[in-house]
């Protein structure tokens, strides 16, 4: 292990693993429930670093666009948290919850709370309440990534959220039974149309990497203003740690040491907080959805560095 000094730059270390990951057998499969999603080669690798002044160190495709998904679900978290505060957590939980990202079976349990904002449910709720305080949640999401990743060109694909939207039948059943305990506020069809345009941003991992900087900077944006208080910034990062990769999040907290937050599109986000920002992709996912080769550069890259929460 190479114990990262502040001096040394991450470029030979994103290197090397790319090159490990390049021989790598098995990458898993990618997401077959949308054909967006479905021809992407399991094999493509991207990977950057970006420090806290926005310095970005990138290898392989790392400024290669793809579906982002429910690393969205991070940004319209904390977007909503800076709104509304505490009273955001008498809806939603911060327990993992120990089961896949669209199950239903604990909501009836527990009337209508998910356990936590990152499962398609805590989503959901997060999403509606954004919705209700700004009246366009997703392009609150969309402006937010633009200005923190300097990338005016983000957008949403339209494509992709036509075709969650028509393979939604289990997001729609998660909201209206939701509803149905008072826990969402809008008409579902306008809830679920925000939550698909917001899963459906395109980015990359150099977008991704700076836009989450502010999570490694205690939640001052990337000009100086705050978007979260030090203690949100804080609880964001706890809860990423916990519940960021669904019922893996023992497995990734255990393998990278790290807040991380997964999509099914293949990006996977972590933090070091006061350190610097993590993305990577490669769309092969596990049975779980994380992304195969993505944990395993992470893995690799808190292995060879040092660098980690721990
Ligand atoms: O709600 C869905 O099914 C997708 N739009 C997002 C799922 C997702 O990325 C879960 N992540 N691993």
């Amino acid at each position: 292990m190479v114990i990262m000094s502040p001096s040394m730059t991450f470029q030979p270390v994103l290197e090397r693993i790319a090159g490990e990951i390049e021989r790598m057998p098995g990458r898993g499969r990618a997401a077959d429930y949308i054909p967006a999603l479905a021809a992407c080669d399991p094999r493509r690798f991207g990977m950057a670093v970006a420090e806290l002044d926005g310095t970005v160190y990138g290898v392989g495709d790392w400024r290669q666009p793809f579906s982002t998904q429910s690393i969205t679900k991070v940004f319209t978290l904390a977007l909503d948290l800076a709104r509304e505060g505490d009273e955001l957590w008498e809806h939603v939980g911060r327990e993992p919850s120990g089961n896949p990202f669209n199950s239903l079976v604990q909501l009836e349990y527990e009337s209508g709370i998910p356990r936590n904002p990152f499962i398609n449910a805590g989503a959901l709720v997060v999403t509606d309440r954004l919705q209700t305080r700004t009246g366009d949640a997703a392009g609150e999401l969309l402006a937010f990534l633009r200005a923190e990743s300097g990338n005016p060109s983000l957008d949403f694909d339209k494509e992709v959220a036509a075709s969650e939207s028509a393979h939604g039948d289990r997001n729609a059943a998660l909201a209206h039974f939701m509803k149905s305990y008072g826990n969402i506020d809008n008409e579902v069809p306008v809830l679920l149309d925000q939550y698909f345009r917001q899963c459906s941003v395109m980015a990359s991992c150099a977008d991704l990497a700076l836009a989450a900087g502010f999570l490694a900077r205690h939640g001052s944006r990337a000009d100086g203003s705050r978007l979260l208080t030090l203690t949100q910034a804080k609880q964001v990062n706890a809860v990423m740690l916990t519940c960021g990769t669904y019922d893996a999040a023992g497995e990734f907290a255990y393998r990278v040491g790290l807040p991380g937050k997964s999509g099914v599109g293949g990006g996977i986000i972590a933090i070091v907080p006061g350190r610097c920002t993590l993305a990577v992709w490669s769309p092969g996912l596990d049975e779980r959805g994380n992304s195969v080769a993505g944990v395993a550069a992470l893995d690799r890259f808190t292995t060879l560095t040092g660098v980690s929460v721990f």
